[in-house]
């Protein structure tokens, strides 16, 4: 079914039209798979900037947008930080006494992956424009809502990729290496990093992976 024309200005101002169908949108949010693997092609970075545009255009709390991005493409750059955050990762699995054939294995497989992709995004989130509050409750309540506006900019992140025909997957080993991640790549204190997705031009297609059914995640009333 048509439900209209969809236009769409993008970051050059320049007006694009769509048919829109319920279908299409349907399709394209249940399409979106992650993905790991990437061809080595570059994404241009105008391509770039419209899906990190497309990203801000996502709700957040009072619209204070508490999200920032830190990108990454330069291959020296992506090699830091991937090497900064597996020392951390590695010191954790000896912690947890995993034999060092597996931790060899994880750190190489995290580190293919982080330096495989064409684009780093860092997600982080700034609390300096939330509301302050004097009591703990309302902190952490600001707090966890400040990061479900971030990850709602970082859901609308994949969609613009996916958009874009890029293939991308959410990664959440920073929130296991923050100050690494902060000092690595020299960013604020303030900019909390939360999640890194890695994108690029998809090199395999998963199949869809299952989904719970409606009748065990929803109670109707
Ligand atoms: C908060 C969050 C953290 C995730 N962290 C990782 C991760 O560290 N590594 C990874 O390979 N995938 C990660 N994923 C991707 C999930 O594994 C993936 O979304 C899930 O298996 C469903 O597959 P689909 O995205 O293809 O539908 C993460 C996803 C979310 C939302």
């Amino acid at each position: 079914m048509l439900t209209g024309i969809l236009c769409t200005f993008d970051i050059n101002g320049l007006a694009r039209l769509y048919p829109l169908t319920n279908t299409h949108l349907r399709d394209f949010l249940r399409t979106r798979r992650s993905i790991r693997r990437f061809k080595p092609d570059p994404v241009p970075d105008s391509v770039i900037r419209e899906i990190l545009h497309t990203a801000t255009f996502a709700p957040s709390a009072h619209n204070r947008q508490p999200w920032r991005f830190v990108m990454l493409t330069d291959p020296a750059a992506k090699k830091r930080l991937s090497d900064s955050m597996l020392e951390e990762f590695q010191r954790d699995l000896e912690k947890d006494n995993l034999p060092p054939e597996k931790i060899a294995k994880l750190v190489d497989r995290s580190r293919e992956r982080l330096t495989g992709a064409p684009v780093v995004i860092v997600l982080c989130v700034d609390m300096t424009e939330m509301d302050a509050y004097p009591d703990t409750r309302r902190r952490k309540a600001e707090y966890i809502i400040a990061t479900q506006s971030a990850a709602n900019a970082g859901m609308q992140l994949l969609l613009a990729a996916h958009a874009e025909r890029l293939g991308g997957v959410w990664v959440c080993s920073p929130m296991f290496a923050q100050e690494t991640v902060q000092k690595t790549l020299n960013i604020s204190k303030s900019w909390e990093p939360q999640a890194i997705f890695l994108l690029g031009y998809p090199d395999e297609t998963p199949v869809a992976r299952e989904r719970k059914p409606l009748e065990e995640v929803v109670k109707f009333i």
